[in-house]
């Protein structure tokens, strides 16, 4: 048998961006905003959902932005811009989780966090293209896993797919886990006439008028 080269074909990227800033006081300001149970989970959720707008935040907002454009120019290779359309908080206390979901309606997503156990992965990810029938791997690699634990550390922030499966872990930690989460939109037209897939939302609008 002569073995040849082994590709990996349509990689899903999720990168992880480091914030060197100090980011004590802009998590006292989110530990002082009003929150909202989520229920079932045991995780909470800030009241607000546009956190863009809080000054107290400005500069954690501008890296967030910074990162985003990285991504778009380096890992999707366009000159199409995002934006951040809802900015929220996350509260995890011990023993809550939050089930398996994706962000409809957004291009790519992130999570950026603010209190974390480095020990504890905060985030889970599943594949979702998950085949129907299967062989048991006698030890998981980046093709045979179906499920991947990510762990971050305070001052991290991953950005991803928006429709990438994820999920949060059982804390099982005593400390409370804080993050930031966002959703993104393209501000520029997509698409184009001639592949019948444009979508220019601006343009739309003044034809209703
Ligand atoms: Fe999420």
């Amino acid at each position: 048998m002569k073995k040849d080269e082994l590709l990996t074909v349509f990689p899903t990227p999720v990168q992880i961006y480091k914030y060197e800033n100090n980011i004590e006081k802009e998590l006292k300001h989110i530990e002082s905003l009003e929150w909202k149970s989520q229920a079932a989970n045991g995780n909470f959720r800030s009241a607000d959902s546009y956190l863009t707008k809080h000054e107290q935040l400005k500069d954690i907002v501008s890296f967030l932005k910074e990162c985003i454009d990285d991504y778009c120019n380096t890992i999707i290779n366009s000159e199409q811009r995002l934006v951040i359309t809802q900015l929220w908080g996350n509260k995890n206390p011990k023993g809550s989780k939050h089930h398996e979901h994706v962000h409809p309606n957004s291009i790519i997503s992130g999570v950026f966090y603010l209190r974390q156990d480095p020990k504890l992965p905060p985030i889970q990810f599943s594949k979702s293209n998950q085949y129907a029938m299967k062989l048991d791997p006698k030890k998981y690699n980046s093709y045979n896993a179906e499920t991947f634990l990510l762990p971050c550390v305070a001052g991290e922030l991953i950005l991803f797919p928006s429709n990438l499966r994820h999920g949060v872990p059982v804390n099982m930690g005593e400390e409370e886990r804080i993050s930031l989460s966002f959703n993104t939109f393209s501000v520029d037209a997509l698409g184009s006439e001639d592949s019948l897939t444009h979508l220019d939302i601006r343009s739309l609008m003044h034809e209703s008028n």
